[in-house]
């Protein structure tokens, strides 16, 4: 018999991107949502949705694709009525390392997160390169923890991952804490915020009148040349000047101390404020 499925906020944003690739595929899947744009989201595709109650004590896997913010509460609610031998999904690491997530000694729970199709990436078209979130038709690469339960759960969490995330090229067994160094801590916490900072630069040079376009062209190729200095794409080097100006810059744009938000007490109070409304 096909593996069964909850996806519970199947029209959001990663639920829709979820459901997409489900409805291609060969398991049994309930589509449950409660907010009006969500519905209609679901009703756009051609997508039934079912009931909570039927849904919920039926399904081998359950997938919380709902706001980090509503974790706690909706977690409470659903994992009391999932059978028992049944897998929990979270999509992030957040509410989970905070505590929102129950724990029954009688189901797993795993958490798979995309990475994302990397810059590297290539794809034989433009258009299926252009796929930057991932899980239409660039590969990516994903990360899945077992919370808790067996080896089996793992496994299943496993395939259930590169299902809803396809293509996926990879992957990565983490543990939580080791998940939520990568995100929130890398990519939101460090990563986000000196993209954040690099287009505020951008923005800056505009409204001084540097051509807009020039701006934009220089950047973002400067952009891609650092990355693939920095992690190896390519064998060479910076310039000297830049060296020598990028030393001079650390302590302008960075307190001595930054590292500390790879330290678990500082991601343990990221992690509250991210499911904290
Ligand atoms: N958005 C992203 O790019 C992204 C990427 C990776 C992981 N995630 C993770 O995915 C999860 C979902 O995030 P999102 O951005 O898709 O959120 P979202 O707000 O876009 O979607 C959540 C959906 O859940 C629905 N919902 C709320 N309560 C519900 C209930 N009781 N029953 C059924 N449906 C309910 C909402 O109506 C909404 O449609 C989060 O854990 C987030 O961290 C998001």
């Amino acid at each position: 018999m096909a593996t069964r499925i909850a996806l519970v906020g199947a029209g959001g944003k990663m639920g829709c991107r979820i459901t997409d690739n489900f409805v291609k595929g060969s398991y049994a899947v309930d589509y449950l949502e409660v907010s009006p744009k969500g519905l209609e989201n679901l009703r756009t595709r051609g997508v039934q949705v079912s009931d909570a109650d039927t849904a919920l004590p039926d399904a081998d896997v359950v997938i919380l694709a709902v706001p980090d913010v509503l974790m706690g509460e909706i977690a409470g609610s659903v994992v009391p009525r999932m059978k028992a031998g049944a897998l929990l999904m979270t999509l992030d690491p957040a509410a989970p390392l905070d505590g929102q997530v129950p724990a029954r000694n009688d189901i797993g729970c795993v958490v798979a997160h995309p990475c994302h199709p990397s810059v590297f990436n290539w794809e034989p078209t433009e258009e299926a390169f252009r796929d930057f979130y991932g899980g239409i038709s660039a590969k990516q690469p994903v990360v899945c923890a077992l919370m808790y339960g067996t080896d089996a759960h793992y496994r299943l969490g496993e395939e259930i991952s590169t299902a809803m995330y396809a293509p996926v090229s990879r992957v990565h067994r983490v543990t939580l804490e080791q998940m939520a160094m990568l995100e929130p801590a890398l990519v939101e916490t460090l990563t986000q915020t000196c993209m954040e900072a690099v287009k505020e630069g951008h923005d800056r040079l505009v409204a001084a009148g540097v051509p807009a376009e020039a701006v934009r062209d220089f950047v973002l190729g400067h952009l891609r040349i650092q990355i693939a200095v920095l992690f190896g794409e390519v064998n060479g080097t910076f310039s000297d000047a830049a060296y020598k100006i990028s030393k001079r810059a650390r302590s302008v744009v960075f307190q001595e101390n930054w590292q500390r938000i790879f330290d678990l007490p500082d991601i343990r109070e990221q992690v509250r404020d991210i499911t904290t409304r």
